[in-house]
């Protein structure tokens, strides 16, 4: 059951006018996607009919396919995301839930406790993530530090980055939705972070022969929504752009399984090891046993290293 948008927060000026299906950028990002003919276009569950029936796009911030809030939590929704700010709490040793803050804007459902500002389950997967980063790679101490984020959703953890770490040089987005790269950049925009963080279209990522030096990739419940044809072709871009680490979060906890056209899922971690990455670290994303199993999410970590590097 999908748990719909928060009204609480009203829209920003402008916001219904700009985020609407016939919006010339979206029509344009649309027909370019189509027309590319590239592997990753060719989509299993973000096929158009699945995300016509889960996504509203002035309140992409809601529960649906970019962040599920409610539809798995329901009635237990306030305590569970209570539980989950305990753990983040305890491993947030860059206190970033106290300096990132949520608005709960553009439909985001939030939630209040006493004595702590309102939390999200964007706000807490982005600050555990940020620390995840920060403890293996020390990100923070980083003067040339640029990302790209594949399947970047609508921007969640690029406008966290930006927020938590004030060296980070370039953090860059591209999916090969039309959907995601439109909101993307709308909401990087509206978050007075580009250029700094910016949406890149595929076609000109697919296209461009020059691309930054990235050291890391990450790669948040994307790839494992995707082909396996999809995931390889991602990962030989990796390979020839030389990323030196990659962070993958797929949706099982025992490695990274690809979502098939016919429902099919394929094993896709020789596939990695095969671009030339191993992998160094795989961490519970719920650190606290007890709490994990309350919450009942058992999603890893899985961050490489390019081999040689
Ligand atoms: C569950 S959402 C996660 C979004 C974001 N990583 C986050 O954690 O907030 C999955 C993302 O994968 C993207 N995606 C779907 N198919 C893709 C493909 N073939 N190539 C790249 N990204 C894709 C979607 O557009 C969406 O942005």
């Amino acid at each position: 059951m999908l748990g719909g948008h928060c009204t609480d927060v009203p829209l920003p000026q402008g916001a219904l006018q700009t985020l609407r299906a016939d919006n010339p950028q979206l029509i344009e990002l649309r027909r370019a996607y189509r027309d590319s003919g590239l592997v990753v276009t060719r989509h299993s569950l973000w096929a158009d009919e699945t995300l016509s029936q889960e996504l509203e796009l002035p309140w992409f911030r809601g529960d649906n396919a970019y962040v599920w809030q409610l539809r798995q939590l329901r009635a237990q929704a306030r305590l569970k995301q209570y539980l989950n700010l305990l753990d983040v709490r305890e491993q947030d040793h860059l206190s970033l839930l106290d300096q990132l803050g949520e608005d709960g804007l553009f439909g985001c459902w939030t939630f209040e406790y006493a004595n702590t500002p309102a939390v999200s389950r964007d706000l807490l997967d982005s600050v555990r993530e940020i620390n995840f980063l920060e403890r293996h790679l020390g990100l923070s101490g980083r003067h040339d530090l640029r990302v790209l984020d594949i399947g970047a959703g609508y921007g969640r953890l690029a406008y966290r980055m930006c927020q938590a770490m004030p060296k980070l040089v370039a953090y860059d987005c591209v999916d090969a939705v039309a959907e995601s790269t439109f909101l993307c950049d709308y909401y990087l925009n509206f978050r007075g972070v580009t250029p700094r963080a910016r949406s890149l279209p595929l076609t000109r990522f697919a296209s461009s022969a020059e691309h930054p030096a990235y050291q890391l990739a990450v790669n948040i419940h994307s790839f494992t929504e995707c082909t396996r044809e999809t995931i390889v072709w991602w990962l030989q871009r990796l390979a020839e752009l030389e990323v030196e680490h990659l962070l993958i979060v797929p949706n099982d906890a025992d490695g990274l399984v690809s979502s098939e056209i016919d429902g099919s899922r394929i094993a896709c971690d020789e596939d990695v090891a095969a671009a030339g990455f191993e992998l160094v670290v795989r961490e519970p994303v719920i650190a606290n046993d007890e709490l994990r199993e309350l919450i009942g999410v058992n999603d890893h970590f899985f961050l490489y290293r390019r081999r040689g590097t």
